[in-house]
């Protein structure tokens, strides 16, 4: 199958390249009036329209640029009822920490979950990954987290498992994130639910779940728990990513970094010590830019990290207390817009350095012979990356395409 007439093949990369450190960032590689050609769910060639082979069947671009598939690395996607209510009190001017201190937050979502069936749970996620892919998610990280005792970990972990079989034209990882918060049957006794996840948890994660994540922050796990439960995942093979210094400066992006952590993410309380550290790791500094549109928090600083020689990924978060919203064309938009990032930084963002964040740099991210033939098709009117960030609610999308398949 080949595409013909694209304005402009946009994400090319040698397919050896892992992930982009700071400013190479800034070079985003295209071919204008562009043709690309894929079999199996793989791209096999591109080149400009006047080299373009005769294949038996074409789609006609018309025109429109033609970008990899986003690769989303940190969602929530698996989640029982909504917290809308939550979003009533803070509008009324409650913070995040207030709520959940008052039963609500993360284990208000627990709750919900730990009521539900494996099939009501399942039906709720798919139906927000399929949101996400005609959006142009074409990879996804996917955490448990919202169950918090070991039967309910375990059924979260069941339903992403569910869909990595159902929909094999996404890329899909997922991470076990026991140390979200601690269970409601070990109130007042957070040291023996880090036993407990390290424990009886872990052990049954693994080989299943790709990743380890814990909540290092104020309120939630301390560096010292967090460290121990990333040396009992490390020896299950699993690699941290894990959520640090969204709610204070945690010491979370150390630990993640000293425990070889394949991202650190949220970090929308970092200074110059985490940015320096960050850059001088292979550790992707992941920001989560809904989040703190939602909840009114700082920014994470974008721009500076990747000018310090960071390498900065940007995810949606996608989950029902901070960020209720997967649609990373948004998430583009608001590094540009709130983090100031440039078009080209904030696309390499997204795509590139997103796969690094799951490990899949190798399948997604690029335009690159051998990969995923994940894309989106662009409506002509809508000709270059500049446009689609600016025009930040517009339905610019005219096809995504996952695994040659399209959506
Ligand atoms: O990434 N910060 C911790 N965890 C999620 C929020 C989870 C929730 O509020 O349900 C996050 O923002
Ligand atoms: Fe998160």
């Amino acid at each position: 199958m080949i595409i013909t007439n694209i304005g402009r093949l946009t994400g090319i990369l040698d397919p050896s390249v892992r992930c982009l450190r700071g400013r190479e960032m800034d070079d985003v590689y295209c071919i204008d009036n562009a043709w690309l050609r894929f079999k199996d769910g793989v791209i096999t060639g591109f080149g400009e329209m006047r080299s373009c082979p005769v294949n038996d069947e074409v789609v006609d671009a018309e025109g429109g640029i033609v970008i990899p598939a986003f690769c989303d690395s940190h969602t929530h996607i698996v989640w029982a009822g909504d917290r809308s209510g939550e979003f009533v009190d803070k509008i009324e001017g409650k913070s995040y920490e207030e709520i959940a201190a008052n039963g609500g937050g993360i284990l208000n979502s627990s709750d919900l979950l730990n009521s539900v069936s494996d099939d009501e749970l399942y039906t709720t996620a798919a139906r927000r990954l399929r949101q996400v892919m005609a959006m142009g998610t074409g990879a996804i990280e996917i955490k448990t987290g919202y169950g918090l005792t070991l039967e309910g970990e375990l059924k979260m972990l069941r339903v992403i498992e569910r869909l990595r079989d159902d929909f094999p034209m996404m890329e899909i990882k997922a991470t076990f994130l026991g140390a979200h918060a601690v269970g409601r049957a070990y109130a007042g006794r957070q040291g023996e639910y880090v036993r407990h996840v390290v424990d009886d948890m872990l052990p049954q994660m693994a080989g299943r779940a790709d990743f380890v994540d814990v909540f290092c922050d104020k309120g939630f796990f301390t560096v010292e728990e967090t460290d121990s439960i990333l040396k009992a995942a490390a020896s299950y093979g699993m690699k941290p990513k894990i959520h640090a210094n969204e709610l204070d400066c945690s010491g979370g992006v150390q630990v993640g970094v000293d425990n070889g952590a394949l991202s650190v993410d949220h970090l929308e309380r970092i200074g110059e010590e985490e940015i320096k550290v960050l850059a001088a790791s292979d550790t992707v500094a992941t920001m989560l830019p809904g989040a703190s549109f939602f909840l009114g928090m700082p920014y994470g600083p974008a721009r500076k990290a990747v000018d310090e020689g960071c390498t900065v990924a940007l995810a949606s978060d996608y989950n029902p207390g901070s960020s209720p919203s997967g649609s990373m064309p948004f998430v583009m938009s608001l590094g540009c817009i709130k983090m100031k990032l440039s078009p080209e930084r904030a696309f390499n963002a997204v795509t590139i350095n997103g796969a690094a964040a799951m490990g899949l740099a190798g399948r997604c991210g690029s335009m690159s012979i051998g990969k995923n033939a994940s894309f989106i098709i662009y409506k002509s009117y809508a000709p270059s990356l500049p446009y689609i960030i600016h025009a930040y609610s517009e339905p610019t999308i005219a096809a995504v395409y996952l695994k040659g398949e399209r959506i």
